[in-house]
């Protein structure tokens, strides 16, 4: 099928939206939606403009104008190898500083001035400087899901896609893994590494994990509960939950995994049924490309950061350039060994 960006009138664009979305949203906003995004495909051909979609953008957009749509780290590595102009980063603020530290050359832009994520502002540099104080020469890796002062801290980087493989490839019996406490703590048990909380002793010869108390604030409310209700009602779902969620939900899962990897797990998938515990515009995205398959729908758990940014905004985002994204220059330099480090360490 042909792909909306590449519709070349109005109706085509609608045309296009329609067959993918009408059972997720509404034919009259679908219209607005058409008109918006068709402007959006030809304007940014004009400004040689590269749009990058995180799969958490709603629907209408994910399924309109990105160039790329992926995870943290494909994100990531797309922007780095980007010769556009411009790159538009519909995700969150952490995304596009992570493009423009990779690649200091383009202007960045995103939609909006400031979404944030409740795991970045989590954690400050001078938290991470105060860690490494308290425990000198252990390796500190850092989520991406971070600021620029906090990755340039950073002695690696990781994502949800590549946190495991990156941990166990480390040559060290401890490493501080911040800030998210519940994605080191599925690495932990992944890894086979004890938690450690900065506030206990550490002893020499502990095979650890130090950790932080930053929460993504989405996948903080999923419970245990809303597996045994979901599998109590339709026995045969599959549950997928992202490595976000706390550690019981994961383990109560059938699989865990990045937004990138849940959307291949479903997509290879002969099973009919399925419950995806992350952001609930991600299932809207699978539905849509997945029709013949059922998602039982938990969507009060839409990230609030995330549903700022709408076609309209990138609209104007691309009309006038803004927001731009601005990096102090050694804070840049430092915060990218640490992301350089991490995709030269990562398999995919
Ligand atoms: P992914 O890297 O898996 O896309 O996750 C990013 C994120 O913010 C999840 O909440
Ligand atoms: Fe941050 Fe959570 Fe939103 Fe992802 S879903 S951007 S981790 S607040």
């Amino acid at each position: 099928m042909k792909r909306v960006q590449d519709a070349s009138t109005v109706q085509e664009t609608y045309d296009l939206m329609s067959a993918l979305l009408h059972k997720v949203v509404p034919d009259f906003e679908l219209k607005m939606k058409a008109e918006v995004a068709f402007e959006i495909n030809q304007l940014k051909k004009e400004k040689n403009a590269v749009i990058l979609g995180h799969n958490y953008m709603e629907p209408a957009l994910f399924h309109s104008i990105p160039d790329y749509v992926g995870d943290s780290l494909g994100l990531s590595r797309i922007a780095a190898a980007s010769n556009a102009e411009r790159i538009i980063f519909c995700g969150v603020k952490f995304m596009a500083e992570t493009a423009k530290i990779l690649n200091p050359n383009r202007m960045v832009l995103l939609p909006v001035e400031f979404a944030g994520c409740s795991l970045a502002s989590s954690i400050t540099a001078d938290d991470v400087r105060a860690l490494k104080a308290k425990y000198p020469g252990v390796p500190v890796v850092t989520y991406i899901n971070t600021y620029a002062d906090v990755k340039a801290e950073t002695d690696i980087c990781i994502t949800s896609s590549n946190a495991v493989d990156i941990v166990k490839q480390l040559d060290s019996d401890i490493v501080i893994c911040l800030p998210d406490e519940y994605l080191a703590k599925n690495v932990a048990r992944e890894t086979g590494k004890k938690i450690i909380y900065p506030s206990q002793q550490l002893f020499t010869g502990e095979h650890g994990m130090v950790v932080w108390n930053g929460k993504c604030e989405v996948h903080d409310q999923f419970r245990v509960s809303d597996i045994e209700n979901a599998r109590k009602q339709f026995p045969d779902t599959v549950i997928l939950a992202h490595p976000e969620c706390p550690p019981e939900v994961v383990e109560a899962a059938d699989y865990s995994g990045s937004t990138t990897a849940m959307v291949s797990y479903v997509q290879k998938s002969k099973a009919n049924r399925f419950l995806i515990l992350t952001e609930c515009s991600m299932a809207d995205n699978i539905a849509a490309e997945n029709q013949d398959k059922e998602f039982l729908g938990l969507c009060s758990v839409r990230c609030p950061h995330m549903n700022q940014i709408t076609l309209e905004d990138t609209l104007d985002c691309l009309r006038h350039d803004k927001w731009q994204i601005e990096l102090d220059e050694s804070v840049r330099v430092r915060a990218k060994k640490s992301l350089d480090r991490m995709l030269e360490m990562s398999k995919s």
